[in-house]
């Protein structure tokens, strides 16, 4: 029975705040907290538990340690924007809170989102005998756990890594982003990294492509290689692997309206200055396009996304692949949201799950692969994200176009 804080009442909120409060023995008290009061109380409108909610501008410390101080959460939920995992992470050390969050701290001002930031609270967390789980969504969360659960069960050693992220579903517009559009267009416009041989190596953005057909019918993808950051701490824990790579699939028609907005300027970060007054133009492109939180109703089909492990077990080659389908519309009757919200909040509920029950609470900063993955890997079975587990060939390779 703990008081949870969720801070962040988006797409990726609003799914977090009903799956804790489908499960009241754990989060028996929830408050949301986000920069619009109003969008916090919109939420809380569609929940049958009292939701509280509240004001914050969680890029102001004092402002976080002033409502962490009057609300005594046990734990903070941070789904805002990375900008603000710093501010939050310092708030709940101030305040005494545990820490989660999806995605890792990148500065407004440089499109390079990293670990190391976050990993430099390691000392101040364990000291003061708080726990801050770092990136508890779909991808990174999901895939690092089927990462480590793969290694634990199936391997002795794991070599190579490919994580597969397909998104099958259409919202019928001509070009939106399923989550926040700043965060999404700045991860998929940047440079390639994978890791080969021991370092990464980069590449220009979505240079390389494959054709991957997903299991259970939900059809075949062309899949672009591109930098995501669970690349950074699995192949720190996972030392043996060789190469690790992430893969997204992409429409054709969203890929062109990309390059057309990247050609014209809309993706810069950089200040501009229009009129005498400054604008970030891709703020004001994220303003322009559809709200994610409002893809829900309108879209349809799939997504698959999961781990391509290959590696040796008892002497043998193998390759094992692991992951989650999830259907769009079946997440909107289920939380009036689209699966990529719902794939990300349900991870979040089930990190903080494992922080409250104390099933994963040592002092320190974590990662999710850093954990034992079999109690994470039942409650994905339970709360909504059933995966799957299969042994392929190991003469099975991804071709590349
Ligand atoms: N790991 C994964 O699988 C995964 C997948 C998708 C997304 N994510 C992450 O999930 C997070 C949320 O994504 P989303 O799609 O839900 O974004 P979103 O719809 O844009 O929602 C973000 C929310 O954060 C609030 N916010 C922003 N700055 C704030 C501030 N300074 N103080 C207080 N609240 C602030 C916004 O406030 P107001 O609207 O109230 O003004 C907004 O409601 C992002 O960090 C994203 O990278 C992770």
């Amino acid at each position: 029975m703990s008081k949870v804080l969720i801070v962040g009442a988006g797409s990726v909120g609003s799914v977090v705040t009903q799956k804790c409060a489908q499960v009241p023995q754990v989060f028996s008290d929830i408050v949301l907290a986000s920069r619009t009061e109003s969008k916090c109380k919109a939420i809380a409108a569609q929940i049958d538990q009292p939701i509280h909610t509240a004001q914050v501008d969680a890029d102001n410390v004092s402002d976080l340690i002033s409502l962490l101080r009057r609300e005594k959460p046990k734990l903070v939920i941070n789904v805002a924007l990375p900008y603000q995992d710093l501010s939050i992470m310092d708030a709940c050390l101030a305040a005494g809170a545990h820490y989660l969050d999806t995605a890792n701290y990148e500065p407004p001002d440089t499109a390079r989102f990293e670990y190391r930031w976050q990993w430099d609270y390691q000392k101040r967390f364990v000291d003061a005998g708080l726990t801050a789980l770092l990136g508890s969504g779909f991808d990174p969360g999901a895939t690092n756990i089927f990462t480590a659960y793969l290694n634990k069960h199936y391997f002795d050693e794991i070599h190579e890594l490919d994580i597969i992220d397909v998104n099958g579903g259409d919202h019928g517009y001509p070009f939106a982003t399923n989550f926040n559009p700043e965060i999404n267009i700045r991860e998929v416009s940047a440079a390639c990294r994978h890791w080969e041989n021991g370092a990464f190596v980069t590449t220009p953005p979505l240079s390389k492509m494959t054709l991957y057909t997903c299991p259970e019918g939900i059809g075949t993808f062309t899949l672009f290689r591109m930098y995501h950051e669970e690349l950074e701490s699995l192949t720190k824990h996972y030392p043996s692997l060789q190469r690790a790579q992430f893969w997204m699939s992409f429409s054709a028609n969203y890929l062109k309206h990309l390059e057309v907005l990247e050609n014209v300027g809309l993706t810069g970060i950089e200040p501009i200055n229009y009129r005498g007054q400054s604008i970030v133009p891709i703020q004001f492109l994220a303003h322009l396009l559809p709200d994610p939180s409002t893809l829900g109703p309108r879209t349809r089909g799939k997504t698959c996304i999961g781990c391509i492990v290959r590696g040796s077990k008892g002497g043998k080659e193998r390759l094992m692949h692991i992951y989650n389908v999830c259907d769009h519309q079946a997440c909107y009757r289920e939380v009036q949201s689209q699966a990529i919200a719902y794939t990300t909040g349900v991870p979040a509920m089930i990190g903080a799950k494992m922080i409250l029950e104390g099933t994963w609470c040592e002092a320190g900063v974590w990662n999710v692969e850093q954990y034992n993955p079999d109690p994470f890997m039942e409650d994905m079975n339970r709360y909504g994200l059933p995966w799957q587990l299969a042994e392929l060939d190991p003469a099975f390779q991804l071709e590349f176009a």
